[in-house]
């Protein structure tokens, strides 16, 4: 039996590219007919073998991190949480850690729609013990962490000089020292499995500085060095330590820096302009390096700096 897509006993279907015939199901074996007509244009068809049932269209996707759980830090809002949804819409159960409550709750709302099994906590991760309680909660529950994305981060924008201690400390407790408390209760149960993926957000003004934020962008410098050598020392566990290193991305945080001063505001609009692919980056972009530095995909990828930064930086 031969039968044409435009329409034949068997149920039809209209595929626009000749892969989506890949994705054609049968029931019984069939090959697939490529014809081409008159005038060059060209219809498919299928071969089936008499009394063969009519073909199916496969709908689930190939997730790449089924059967695989996620933390991702500072996931109540902006990157954070682009990141928990993409991790989730590729099959991963989701640790959703915020220090804001309530938007946790609602991003563990969103992932739990896409039918992944999450759950969300309430954590200061400058503080210590408060890390290691979380980290035990989400183990209890999943049994596993497979991937840690250390995504929580701050920023105040002024000039050095004009910066005071109070605000220091606080950048490095949020930027770099909270990394440390999770990568330190994280880890012995990733070496004692032999994997684990693990990814740190960074920021291009820790590769290429940044006016405005010199204690920011000494964290973030720092956030890479860790990330190097950490890839180097737990390697020989199968477990792969990446930055990923955004440039400007519109974010809660971009909106409050932006309103912190007028100053502040110029400096976001000249960087802007300067960005080759012409525009700021959106959350799902740097998503989606994530999820390709947490998937098998990049199992052979340890201790990169990978910038999403619409080209503003080419290393
Ligand atoms: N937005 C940008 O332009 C940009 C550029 C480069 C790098 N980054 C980095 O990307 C990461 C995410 O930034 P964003 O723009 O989405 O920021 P955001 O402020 O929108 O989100 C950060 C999240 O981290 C949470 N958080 C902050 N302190 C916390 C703490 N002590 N404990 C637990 N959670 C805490 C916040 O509540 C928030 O949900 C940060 O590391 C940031 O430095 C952002």
């Amino acid at each position: 039996m031969v039968g044409c897509l435009a329409g034949t006993g068997a149920r039809r279907v209209r595929p626009k590219r000749a892969e989506d015939l890949s994705n054609l199901f049968y029931k019984r074996k069939a090959w697939v007919l490529q014809i081409t007509l008159a005038g060059g244009r060209r219809a498919f068809g299928w071969k089936m073998p008499t009394g063969a049932e009519a073909p199916v269209i496969r709908k689930e996707r190939n997730m790449k991190l089924n059967g695989k759980s996620a933390l991702v830090t500072g996931s109540g809002r902006g990157i954070g949480r682009a990141i928990a949804l993409e991790l989730a819409r590729e099959g991963c159960q989701m640790a959703v850690l915020d220090i804001i409550a309530e938007n946790a709750e609602a991003v563990k709302e969103e992932v739990e729609a896409l039918g992944v099994k999450n759950l969300a906590l309430t954590v200061d991760l400058t503080q210590r013990p408060e890390v290691e309680r979380a980290v035990e909660e989400i183990l209890g529950q999943f049994g596993q962490i497979d991937i840690l994305v250390n995504n929580a981060g701050w920023d105040k924008l002024e000039p050095f000089l004009e910066s005071e201690e109070q605000t220091w400390d606080k950048i490095i407790a949020i930027n770099f020292k909270a990394i440390l408390y999770v990568c330190k209760a994280v880890l012995p149960h990733m070496v004692a499995r032999g994997s684990g993926k693990i990814i740190n957000i960074a920021s291009d003004a820790g590769r290429a500085g940044s006016t405005g934020e010199a204690v920011y962008s000494g964290t973030k410098g720092a956030v890479i060095a860790f990330s190097k050598t950490l890839a180097r020392e737990v390697a020989r566990h199968q477990i792969t330590v990446n930055a990923v290193s955004p440039g400007l991305t519109e974010t809660p945080l971009l909106q409050s820096i932006r309103g912190q001063s007028p100053k502040a505001g110029k400096v976001i609009e000249a960087v802007t302009r300067a960005i080759p692919l012409g525009r700021v980056g959106t959350p799902e972009d740097i998503a989606g390096a994530v999820a390709f530095l947490a998937s098998p995909n990049a199992d052979f990828i340890t201790g990169q700096t990978l910038s999403v930064s619409g080209g503003l930086t080419m290393y």
